[in-house]
């Protein structure tokens, strides 16, 4: 991957909803650049952020959300909306991603999926 690839500010913004249609404390999942993406709206800000759960994959968007926080509707994970971070170990974060307001429409940013470097046999 070149480091243009890595540089976020060359990925453009994708429309996913308009303003009103994900109420406030609640997600919603949309498919971006082959990915599936948890957006939700605290009232005042959308976040955005990787809607998969690194425990068994549930949906996040789906989750219940309640002060910044979405808790995972399996088995009750919960992550910080803002930065990822899941409550019980800071250092395991879902994948966060730009959000933006244009018009009435609701737009984030978001890479492809990265390629998994496997091991190779020599
Ligand atoms: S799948 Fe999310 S906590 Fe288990």
């Amino acid at each position: 991957m070149t480091p243009a690839a890595d540089d976020a500010s060359t990925i453009p913004f994708t429309p996913v909803a308009r303003v009103g249609d994900i109420p406030t404390g609640e997600g919603r999942t949309f498919e971006v650049a082959g990915r599936l993406i948890a957006v939700f709206f605290d009232g005042r800000e959308y976040h955005a952020m990787d809607d998969l759960c690194p425990h068994m994959g549930a949906s996040l968007g789906s989750g219940p959300f309640v002060d910044g926080l979405v808790t995972c509707p399996w088995h009750a994970w919960r992550f910080r909306v803002c930065d990822g971070a899941w409550c019980d170990n800071e250092k395991l974060k879902v994948e966060v991603f730009d959000v933006r307001v244009a018009g009435d429409a609701i737009e984030v940013r978001v890479p492809p999926p990265r390629a998994i470097d496997l091991p190779t046999r020599a």
